[in-house]
C-alpha cells in the first residue's frame, strides 16, 4: 500500500534505514513544538504529557533558550572545554553550585548524557574513597552504557541479552511502600527499608569497600516510586557513618520538576554528589555531576571529561533555562500543577478501580494501574492501551514502571491551564473507554 501521509511515508524509509532496535512509541513525526504543543507533519496537534522524557520543563522552543542558542551558535559552536575553555561553562558551573543542596563548598565537571553523567559520578566517587562496590536499587534507572545499564534494574528492554554486566554492583529494595518488598506498611515499618543498608553490609558488600550508594529520590522509569520522609535522612546517615559517597541522580526528578529545584530537597538532606541532565539544557545534549569539591577534585587532571562536555551552545541553552526558571516562577507553578493533577488523580482513583495508587511529587506524578486492587496484578496491557487512546485523541502520554503498568506525567511546567485540562479530559475519556 502506498503511504498516504507524510508520516506514514517518513516511516517507511525509517523502517529501511534506521535499526529497529531504536523504536519510537509514537508514529507521528514532529515538524514543530511550542510550550507544550507539538505539531507534527502532518498537521496533527498533540498536548504533550512526555515533554521529550522529562527533558522540556521550561517548555518546547522557550524563546530565551532560543535567543541563548542563536546567539551562541553565531559567536562559536565548539572549541572543547578542555583545549579553549570559554565562559558559559565557568558561570553555569557557578549556578549549578549554588543551587544544588548542600551548605559545603562545591565543583562541576560537564558531560553530555545523563547515562554519562552517573558514569562520571561513579568514578569520582571510586576515585574519592579509593573503594568499588557501588549500591543501586529495584526498579532504579539510570542509563544504558554499560555501567549505567548495570545499575539499572529492569530487564527488558534495557539489559536483556546485553551482558556480561559491569562488577562490583550490588541492589537493595527500595522504599517502594504500595509494593512493599518487607511486606510492611508505613508508618507501623519504621521505614525498616532504610534501615537494612546497616544489614545488606553483612548479607551482600562490606560497607569498608562500598565506594557509593546511588538512588533517584523519585524513581523515574521505575514508577514515580517515592520514599516516605524518613528514608534519606536515614539512609544517608547510614553512608556517612560508613564513608560512602551518597549519589543523588536527579536526571529525570530535578530542574523544578517537583516543586522543588531538586527532588532530594523535600528530604532536606544534602548529597556528596548530584547528577543533572534533560530539562538542564531543554533539548541541548548536556549533563553535569556537581557535589562536594573535596569529593570532586580527588580526581586527577583529564581524569574526567570528554570531547563535547560543556558544549558552549547548551552551556548557553542551560543558562537560560536557569533564568527562566526563576523568572517565571516554575518552581511554584511545578507545585501549583502538582496540587491540580493530584486532586484530579485522587478524585479518578475513587471513579476507576483501575487505579491502584497515586503517587509522586510536584508535576511528577504517576497513576499505578491494577487489574485488581487486592492483589495488585499489573495492569500493564491498560496501560498501553491508555497511552495509545491518548495519542490517537492527541495526548503524548508515557507509561512506565518494571512492570510497565504506570503511566507517569512530564510534561512542560509552562503548560497552559486549558491544554492541561483539555489533556487530563483525554487521560479520563481513555480510563471510561477502558472501563466498558
Ligand atoms: C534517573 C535517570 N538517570 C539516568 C538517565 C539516563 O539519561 P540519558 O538517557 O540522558 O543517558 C535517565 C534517563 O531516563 C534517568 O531518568
Amino acid at each position: 500500500m502506498k503511504p498516504s501521509s507524510k508520516s506514514e511515508h517518513i516511516s517507511e524509509l525509517r523502517s529501511k534505514v534506521v535499526t529497529s532496535g531504536y523504536s519510537s512509541g509514537t508514529s507521528c513525526y514532529v515538524e514543530s513544538a511550542k510550550g507544550a504543543l507539538v505539531r507534527d507533519v502532518d498537521g496533527r496537534e498533540f498536548i504533550d504529557f512526555a515533554g521529550g522524557i522529562g527533558v522540556m520543563n521550561v517548555g518546547h522552543s522557550h524563546p530565551k533558550v532560543v535567543a541563548a542558542i542563536k546567539d551562541q551558535a553565531e559567536k562559536f559552536t565548539h572549541t572543547c572545554f578542555m583545549v579553549l575553555p570559554y565562559e558559559a561553562a565557568v558561570l553555569l558551573a557557578e549556578k549549578l553550585c549554588a543551587v544544588t543542596p548542600g551548605s559545603f563548598t562545591k565543583a562541576a565537571v560537564f558531560v553530555n548524557s545523563g547515562a554519562e553523567a552517573v558514569e562520571n559520578a561513579v568514578k569520582i566517587a571510586r576515585y574519592y574513597t579509593k573503594r568499588t562496590a557501588i549500591i543501586t536499587f529495584e526498579n532504579a534507572f539510570h542509563g544504558r552504557t554499560l555501567l549505567t545499564m548495570s545499575l539499572t534494574s529492569k530487564v527488558k528492554p534495557y539489559k536483556f541479552g546485553f551482558g556480561p554486566f559491569a562488577p562490583e554492583i550490588y541492589r537493595m529494595p527500595y522504599a517502594y511502600c504500595y509494593r512493599c518488598p518487607f511486606g510492611l506498611k508505613y508508618p507501623s515499618c519504621n521505614v525498616a527499608c532504610a534501615d537494612y543498608l546497616s544489614e545488606f553490609f553483612i548479607s551482600h558488600v562490606a560497607a569498608e569497600t562500598t565506594a557509593a550508594l546511588i538512588a533517584e529520590p523519585v524513581q523515574g522509569e521505575g514508577g514515580f516510586v517515592t520514599p516516605p520522609p524518613e528514608y534519606f535522612p536515614k539512609l544517608i546517615k547510614i553512608c556517612h557513618d560508613n564513608g560512602i559517597v551518597f549519589i543523588d541522580d536527579e536526571i529525570q526528578s530535578g530542574m523544578g520538576r517537583t516543586g522543588k529545584m531538586f527532588a532530594v530537597n523535600h528530604w532536606k538532606v544534602e548529597p556528596d554528589l548530584v547528577t543533572v541532565a534533560k530539562s538542564l539544557a531543554a533539548g541541548m545534549p548536556l549533563s553535569a555531576v556537581i557535589g562536594r569539591k573535596e569529593v570532586m577534585d580527588a580526581v586527577h587532571p583529564s581524569g574526567v571529561g570528554g570531547t563535547y562536555g560543556g558544549n558552549p551552545v547548551a552551556c548557553r541553552a542551560a543558562l537560560a533555562v536557569l533564568d527562566i526558571i526563576e523568572e517565571e516562577n516554575l518552581l511554584q507553578r511545578a507545585e501549583a500543577l502538582g496540587k491540580k493533577l493530584r486532586e484530579r488523580f485522587d478524585t479518578l482513583q475513587k471513579e476507576y478501580e483501575l487505579i491502584g495508587d497515586v503517587r509522586g511529587m510536584g508535576a511528577m506524578l504517576a497513576l499505578e494501574l491494577v487489574k485488581d486492587r487486592e492483589t495488585k496484578e499489573p495492569a500493564a496491557e491498560e496501560a498501553k492501551a491508555l497511552v495509545k487512546f491518548c495519542f490517537e485523541k492527541g495526548l503524548i502520554l508515557l507509561s512506565c514502571g518494571n512492570f510497565g503498568n504506570v503511566i507517569r506525567t512530564l510534561m512542560p511546567l509552562v503548560i497552559t491551564d486549558e491544554d492541561l485540562e483539555r489533556g487530563l479530559a483525554i487521560m479520563e475519556e481513555g480510563l471510561l473507554a477502558l472501563q466498558k
